[in-house]
């Protein structure tokens, strides 16, 4: 028997190459060695978009799509969407009341949520480090409304994700591992409680170079600095050449440098850092260093593309992947909601 992984994303927007390259291409790695449930968490998204939900319904069948056009194979992995399968709210609910609540008010991500309630910074040297054009950068202030139950519980939420399959392992970035650290306790707790019932779940961490966006800043959808998946090949050319590059070189026989330089950034997160060598020795011109960099992501990302564009046209192959993904999760889940039930001696189905 293979060992089991699950891992999910929020249905937020169209996926860039920052998900693609971190997150994604680490999925299709894994798919073939465990047995593998990948989801799309629009139960979670809800905790942000509560108030714009056409957003998430929108965004879920994208994130979908940008799954499979990345490589998740259907034949290999159960792909679906969290709502689908309610056993993950059965058994957020059941963790909720062996869950303390002080445990949930150490969470970093909440914590940040409740610090942007604080008032404004008001020293001229804290304001100056802010981006004023960032969206978003209200954030919660002055909304204490919108820091909700939901919100308090959205790791409880993801150890249910987790818990429902009995998981070995999740491939997460850096920012989750507090939230797995969280499910390791609560797993722990229920088993101390009643038996036990739950393996732990290692995080399965990649170390990827971060992705630099358009503007040298990290890619980010809230940026608006980022490269998608569903971009055209004459938008990526466009957007590259958009970007940020060393301010010292002004003419094509100025040596470049790479500090500084998102184009070799991206260049050297993809491996290819041989392809600034001709700008540092000042042999050609930034035009045509970027011209370089966007012909690697287009070709890297022409297969992907092509079945993007593939699952587009032909939505009904789209909904029987994820009504296949979700039988085949409902039927683990299920498995994992009885036993649970049983070490809880609840009232059985
Ligand atoms: N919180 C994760 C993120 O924002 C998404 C997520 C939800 C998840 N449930 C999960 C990841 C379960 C791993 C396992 O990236």
């Amino acid at each position: 028997m293979k060992p089991r992984l699950v891992s999910g994303m929020q249905p937020t927007g169209l996926l860039h190459i920052g998900n693609l390259e971190g997150a994604l291409a680490n999925w299709v790695r894994l798919q073939d060695e465990y047995e593998a449930y990948f989801f799309v968490a629009d139960w979670h998204a809800l905790t942000s978009l509560y108030d714009r939900t056409e957003l998430i319904t929108k965004h879920t069948r994208e994130v979908a799509i940008d799954f499979l056009a990345a490589g998740l194979d259907p034949d290999k992995c159960a792909i679906f969407v969290q709502s689908d399968v309610k056993e993950h709210a059965e058994l957020h609910l059941l963790l909720s009341m062996v869950t303390p609540v002080a445990w949930l008010e150490r969470v970093p991500s909440y914590k940040e949520k409740l610090a942007e309630l604080r008032p404004l910074v008001s020293s001229p040297s804290e304001r100056q480090g802010k981006d004023s054009s960032a969206p978003g950068r209200e954030g919660y202030r002055g909304r204490p409304e919108a820091i909700s139950y939901g919100l308090m519980g959205y790791p409880v939420l993801q150890t249910a994700d987790i818990l429902a399959y009995k998981a070995d392992g999740a491939p997460v970035g850096r920012d989750q591992l507090p939230h797995l650290e969280l499910a390791r306790e609560i797993g722990r707790r229920f088993n101390y409680l009643y038996g036990p019932t739950f393996p732990e779940c290692r995080a399965l961490m990649t170390e990827y170079p971060e992705m630099p966006g358009l503007d040298g800043r990290k890619m980010s959808k809230s940026y608006d600095n980022a490269i998608y998946i569903a971009d055209s090949e004459q938008q990526t050319i466009e957007k590259v050449r958009s970007m940020y590059t060393d301010p010292l070189k002004v003419h094509r026989h100025d040596k470049g440098h790479r500090e500084g330089c998102a184009v070799y950034k991206m260049m050297a997160a993809y491996g290819r850092a041989d392809l600034h060598e001709d700008c540092e020795a000042g042999r050609i011109g930034c035009v045509e260093t970027k011209d370089r960099l966007a012909a690697l992501l287009n070709k890297r990302l022409a297969p992907i593309r092509e079945r993007r564009r593939y699952f587009e046209a032909n939505p009904s192959v789209v909904d029987g992947v994820l009504a296949a993904g979700a039988k085949k999760a409902r039927k683990t889940a299920r498995e994992t909601l009885e036993q649970v039930r049983a070490a809880m001696r609840l009232r059985r189905e």
